[in-house]
């Protein structure tokens, strides 16, 4: 079994070729071929009382949470968190490559505790093991307007992942949850209704774009990680976008371009509220709205600055 220093250079030896993957229903979510072909490890991993899972749909901020909670577990030590890139810190459970590349499960069986998890499966495809040993679980929410945008982007420059089309037919894949990882409008409010139930911080991306510090404090809080203001002020720093996207250790640079084909995007692309509004036309922002009140309706889940 490849160690996690291992995973790296894995992917760079690997000479087959990356394919946009067909998605393939699990329980009635669309996963890609290979996380299906493997669903039964992923389903009986066995969670750890003091592992950490941040949960997120795709493109959210998942990234930048996995960030900051580095950074806070290793008191503001930037060099410690240059110790890898970001995804062999904290692996993806469900991800599946082809072999020989080891599965976010080969990584995570053998890693020492506490770890941090990585997911995007939606609440009610994460393995039970997690509730029952009620772990603590980290959710970053986005307004789905820019969600859609930042996957579209994302889409075009994965070469694993099924190519997005033209954009008025991505609009409409990604309302109908026909895109990897299935349905926006299911997977933030599941996991917003499971908040009062489970140990769940919820947290908004748009909050983090207008107080990244504040958030920060409550994230750090929820962790029960004691921290100076000094040092909640380095690790904003170290987390601001432009930082980030500078940073190899934090901005998916070091994946090969096999797999990310950066001719069409970049990971960190823009990293904005509101981007949205470059993209939709009038048309399609009225047909979104209108089935967003369909979909959300009942819900107190509220996002802010997305109609
Ligand atoms: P954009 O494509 O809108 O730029 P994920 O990590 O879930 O894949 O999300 C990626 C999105 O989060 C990208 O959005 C990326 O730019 C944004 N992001 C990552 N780090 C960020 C930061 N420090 N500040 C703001 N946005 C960030």
């Amino acid at each position: 079994m490849a160690s996690q220093k291992d995973y790296n250079e894995a992917l760079h030896e690997f000479k087959g070729l990356f394919q946009r993957f067909p998605l393939v229903p699990v329980y009635g979510i669309p996963l890609m071929e290979p996380i299906a072909h493997q669903w039964a490890p992923i389903e009986n991993f066995e969670a750890r009382v003091d592992d950490l899972l941040i949960s997120t749909y795709p493109k959210s901020g998942t990234t930048w949470m996995q960030e900051i909670v580095d950074l806070i577990f290793a008191t503001g030590d930037v060099e410690k968190a240059r110790r890898a890139p970001v995804y062999v810190r904290i692996p993806c459970l469900e991800i599946c490559s082809p072999p020989p590349v080891p599965s976010g499960v080969d990584r995570l069986v053998n890693a020492p505790s506490p770890r941090v998890i990585k997911s995007h499966l939606p609440f009610q495809l994460l393995p039970k093991s997690f509730l029952e040993k009620n772990c603590k679980i980290i959710y970053v929410a986005r307004n789905a307007k820019d969600n859609l945008v930042s996957y579209y982007f994302y889409d075009l420059m994965n070469r694993t992942q099924p190519d997005p089309g033209p954009w008025d037919g991505y609009v409409k894949k990604f309302m109908e949850g026909k895109v990897a990882w299935g349905s926006w409008y299911d997977h933030v409010r599941r996991c917003w209704d499971e908040r009062a139930n489970h140990r769940i911080l919820y947290v908004f991306y748009e909050d983090m774009k207008e107080d990244l510090a504040h958030e920060i404090r409550r994230v750090k809080d929820f962790l029960e990680v004691e921290l100076s203001e000094d040092i909640v002020q380095k690790i904003a720093h170290h987390t601001s976008f432009q930082i980030m996207k500078d940073n190899p250790m934090a901005n998916y640079d070091t994946l090969p371009s096999t797999f990310l084909d950066r001719t069409k995007s970049s990971f960190m692309r823009k990293g904005e509220v509101g981007d949205w509004k470059n993209y939709f036309t009038v048309a399609q922002r009225e047909a979104f709205d209108a089935d967003y009140q369909r979909k959300m309706e009942g819900t107190t889940l509220r996002f802010r600055d997305v109609l």
